[in-house]
């Protein structure tokens, strides 16, 4: 750039500079002659009349060449010496053509020698002589090699000699060069007084540039750093960035008072998933220090073991939306109920640059929804208690009376006869507290990758028995179906006792089809049991859970209750809903991997 900048200044001096040197030369050539032809104009007006004149008035128009020529020089040679004192340097004179002699050569001290002498054929003089014209020749004359101006001295149309005056080229060239010399000078001079100040500028203007970059660079980050230190044109921009930066902190800080006075916490991450700002709310509920995390990894920095899914993340890996989800929140070791959502965040130009999550901590109201969902578990503490009861009474009520009947004497046909229904009565009770301890305190879970479909087979199996041959089954397995982790003695349970309520609805023949499908998003396994039993009563429905309840005359009622309970301890859910052609579908969601618990934050 400053060799550009130099190259497009010097060379157009140095162009100017050589036709400023031809210009002066030709104009200090044109001076020279100017002015020899001035001398010859003087010395051919002092001549006043003609050379015979002078002869004839001293006596001498018929004296031999040699007296004339003499007579002439003593006439004019004091006038031709003092015009070669008054310009230094020249030689002045006097052709006589009729004597074909030179007759006066000033300055004499010099020249003296000359006179008399006839010019040789090619010199120059001759042409003035013939012609009448002046001319002006550079070359090798008398005197040497000189600029010669001669000027034909006409009386009465006649060409009678000429005048002369000349300078030695040696002279001309002298003062040329010291021109040229003084010229250059002049140029290298003002060259380099350019190149030092176009240096020292653009030296300035780099600094300044420098100046302006450090300070927007600094604003990147902090925007009440400003650019100082610059003064004119830069300084004005670097004025102006630093309006601009005011106005951007003015309206940012509206934005950011907003934010800060949000009850709502805020958190923006960019598309690499960093977080890029925290509002006040989000640091004071989960005591975060801002400076620790603005800039890290979202995940890393909230959620130390990073064993969680964020909904965050997804909603920035796929744009999916999500509004007002209730989760338990475990960033920074809190534990925390909060209600969110979160979008994607686009700039001004639509360009997608992150994702927002905006959340308010509802802990207290979940601890409310808690007491009173405690209260509503002891008032169905109470039902239940009241069913146990009812259900323990009735086998207890049948053994007192048979037993009773036993002690007033009987035969040993009767006690053959009673002693299985007592036998009966108390299995009976037995399995009511049997699966009520089950529900109560299900066994410890043990883990295990499960082939599931391999484990519904192992059930169907057990069910023959009961299920004899009215029921034809139907398998339609996922063959692809990943093992999943949980408790095979435990999903036995489920999957027996919702084949026994099948079975049990199904009155005379029916089919039972089983269904398992694999949920890669969600890394869940679906299982559907649809059989073609009587159905449930719509007005029943949202009693089935319930431990006690049943519509059957030998039925507990905790069948579907011990299946919720083991499910629901899996992270899965299940759900039966009545399907059209006339039966039940049971259906079952249980996440493949055990442990990873599904927080979206
Ligand atoms: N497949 C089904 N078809 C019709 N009704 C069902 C089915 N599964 C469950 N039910 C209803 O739900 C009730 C509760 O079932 P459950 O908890 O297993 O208790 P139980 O089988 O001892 O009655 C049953 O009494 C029945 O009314
Ligand atoms: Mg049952």
């Amino acid at each position: 750039m400053i060799v550009m900048t130099i190259i497009f200044i010097t060379v157009p001096i140095l162009i100017f500079g050589y036709f400023t040197k031809l210009i002066a030369e030709e104009s200090l050539l044109n001076e020279k002659e100017k002015k020899l032809y001035g001398v010859t104009n003087i010395l051919d007006q002092y001549l006043q009349q003609d050379f015979n004149a002078i002869l004839k008035e001293k006596g001498a128009l018929h004296a031999n060449r040699q007296t004339k020529i003499k007579i002439l020089n003593e006439a004019l040679g004091h006038y031709t010496d003092s015009l070669a004192t008054a310009y230094p340097g020249i030689g002045v004179g006097y052709y006589v053509k009729d004597l074909q002699a030179i007759v006066t050569y000033g300055p004499s001290s010099e020249h003296s020698d000359k006179v008399g002498k006839a010019i040789e054929p090619a010199h120059p003089g001759n042409l003035v002589l013939k012609t009448g014209k002046d001319q002006i020749v550079v070359g090798k004359q008398v005197r040497g090699q000189i600029m010669n101006a001669m000027h034909p001295v006409i009386r009465n149309g006649e060409v009678i000699g000429y005048a002369w005056a000349n300078e030695l080229t040696m002279d001309i060239e002298n003062q040329l060069a010291k021109m040229d010399r003084i010229i250059y000078i002049c140029l290298g001079l003002g060259m380099l007084l350019i190149i030092v100040l176009l240096l020292k500028f653009w030296n300035k203007v780099l600094v300044d540039i420098e100046l302006v970059k450090q300070g927007l660079q600094k604003m990147k980050y902090n925007l009440n750093e400003r650019i100082v230190g610059i003064h004119g044109e830069i300084g004005e921009i670097a004025d102006e960035v630093n309006k601009m930066a005011e106005g951007i902190l003015n309206a940012r800080s509206l934005s950011e008072n907003v934010m800060d006075s949000m009850i709502d916490s805020v958190i923006t991450v960019d598309i690499n998933g960093n977080i890029t700002f925290m509002n006040k709310a989000v640091i004071n509920l989960l005591e975060v220090n801002l400076d620790e995390v603005i800039d890290k990894p979202y995940l890393k920095s909230m959620f130390n073991d990073g064993v969680f899914k964020s909904f965050l993340m997804k909603t920035l890996e796929t744009g999916a939306n999500y509004v007002g989800v209730e989760m338990e929140y475990p960033a920074n070791g809190k534990h925390l109920y909060i209600s969110s959502s979160s979008s994607r965040l686009f700039d001004s130009a639509g360009n997608f640059i992150g994702a927002v999550l905006t959340f308010k901590d509802i802990t207290e109201k979940k601890r409310l929804e808690q007491q009173v969902y405690r209260a509503d578990k002891l008032s169905a503490l109470g039902v239940m208690m009241a069913g146990v009861a009812h259900e323990i009474r009735n086998p207890l009520t049948a053994i007192k009376s048979l037993i009773q009947y036993l002690q007033e004497g009987n035969t040993e046909d009767e006690r053959k006869e009673f002693y299985p229904l007592i036998i009966k009565e108390v299995n009976r009770a037995n399995k009511i507290i049997e699966e009520l301890l089950y529900f109560a305190r299900p066994s410890d879970a043990h883990i295990l990758p499960v082939d599931v479909n391999q484990l519904i087979k192992e059930s169907i199996d057990f069910t023959k028995s009961l299920a004899k041959n009215k029921v034809k089954y139907h398998l339609k397995f996922e063959e692809n179906l990943p093992n999943i982790e949980i408790d095979p003695e435990q999903f036995k349970q489920v999957f027996l006792n919702i084949l026994f309520n099948s079975i049990q609805a199904i009155e005379n023949s029916g089919e039972i089809t089983i269904e398992s499908l694999l949920d890669t998003e969600q890394g869940m396994v679906v299982l559907h049991f649809t059989d073609t039993g009587c159905g449930i009563k719509e007005e029943n429905l949202d009693k089935i859970f319930d431990p006690f309840y049943t519509s059957k005359i030998e039925g507990t009622g905790l069948g579907l209750a011990v299946v919720q309970r083991i499910i629901t301890s899996h992270k899965g859910d299940v759900w039966l809903q009545n399907i059209q052609s006339g039966g039940v579908r049971v259906t079952i969601q249980i996440p493949i991997h055990f442990s990873k618990r599904e927080v979206m934050m």
